[in-house]
């Protein structure tokens, strides 16, 4: 049964991965057990009973059976009640949060993801949490329906626009597990991946301790180039030209651009810190109007970084 979990299923990685596992494989070996048993007497009755020649009338007079009936109903009753009680008892300890959970806010946007740590400051695509610590996500969507999936945790769930939804868990080991977006919310939903990062109690407070401080010796364009990559902007820009759901950094900067109302502007820096900040405001002619405000998600210096990074992009 173990080496099955292990080919069948993902990596087990939360406190109640095997009870998930457990009533998944019960569920699959009784179906497995029944369709034998079904096909077997099926093809058995179809060759006892088949039709031998024109005038051959093997079939039985027999039409009723009391204790063959009595037992294709009372056994799957109880199988359907075992499935029940266990299903809702996982259920419920999947549901109910441990009060000393640590929580944190989850923001799902056209196309990625933003963790809110109670510290006060965010990431993108990747949620660093210490290892053996109950989790609380509360997690709403900015603009369509999203959903959270960590397979090796056996957590799944919805993200939708003005509501809250919560999910809960506890990793049992240090490593990094995959995120993925298990609702199909448009043309990034493929892009919509993340990477949960689970370490130990001191790795997460020195993590902490370093994240919650602009470190101002990094070059405003290598700052840049990082944010690029962990702000997930490289999902729909592309910098070697080529065009993805949004413009091409590549030799943005300093070129002239066409927007929907036919209006021109040159691209300079204040271009760029508006379009960063209110991507509503200009829209490219080509383009949808979809990119998300980076207002509270970025501060000044690495607004700065970007900049300089797109401008350093220029041939
Ligand atoms: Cu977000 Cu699919």
């Amino acid at each position: 049964m173990n080496t099955n979990t292990e080919t069948i299923m993902p990596q087990s990685g939360s406190t109640f991965a095997p009870q998930v596992d457990a009533l998944f494989f019960f569920i699959f070996y009784t179906a497995l057990v029944l369709f034998i048993l079904v096909v077997a007497g099926m093809v058995y009755f179809g060759i006892k009973y088949r039709q031998r020649g024109p005038e051959t009338q093997l079939t039985s007079g027999t039409d009723h059976n009391k204790a063959l009936e009595l037992i294709w109903t009372i056994i799957p009753t109880i199988l359907v009640i075992i499935v029940f009680v266990w299903g809702f008892k996982t259920y419920l300890t999947m549901a109910i949060a441990p009060r000393d959970a640590m929580e944190l806010k989850v923001t799902a946007r056209k196309w990625f993801w933003t963790f809110d740590y109670p510290e006060g400051f965010s990431s993108t695509n990747l949620l660093t949490i210490p290892v053996n610590q109950p989790i609380k996500l509360v997690m709403s969507s900015e603009d369509v329906i999203h959903s959270f999936f960590v397979p090796d945790f056996r957590v799944k769930m919805d993200v939708l626009p003005n509501r809250y939804t919560v999910v809960w868990f506890e990793a049992t080991e240090p490593g990094e597990a995959d995120l993925f977006c298990a609702e199909y919310c448009g043309k990034g939903h493929s892009e919509m991946l993340g990477k949960v990062n689970v370490v130990s109690r001191e790795d997460y407070e020195s993590w902490l301790a370093a994240s919650q401080t602009v470190d101002t010796t990094i070059p405003l364009n290598k700052l840049g180039a990082d944010l690029f990559i962990s702000k997930a902007c490289i999902t729909c820009h592309s910098i070697d030209g080529s065009p993805l759901i949004g413009p091409t950094m590549k030799n943005l900067f300093g070129s002239t651009v066409t927007h929907q109302d036919a209006s021109t502007a040159l691209v300079d820096e204040n271009y760029l810190r508006k379009s960063i900040l209110n991507p509503q405001g200009d829209i490219i002619q080509g383009y949808p109007p979809i990119m998300p405000t980076f207002q509270s998600l970025l501060k000044d210096r690495e607004v700065d970084g970007l900049i300089a990074y797109i401008k350093s992009l220029k041939d």
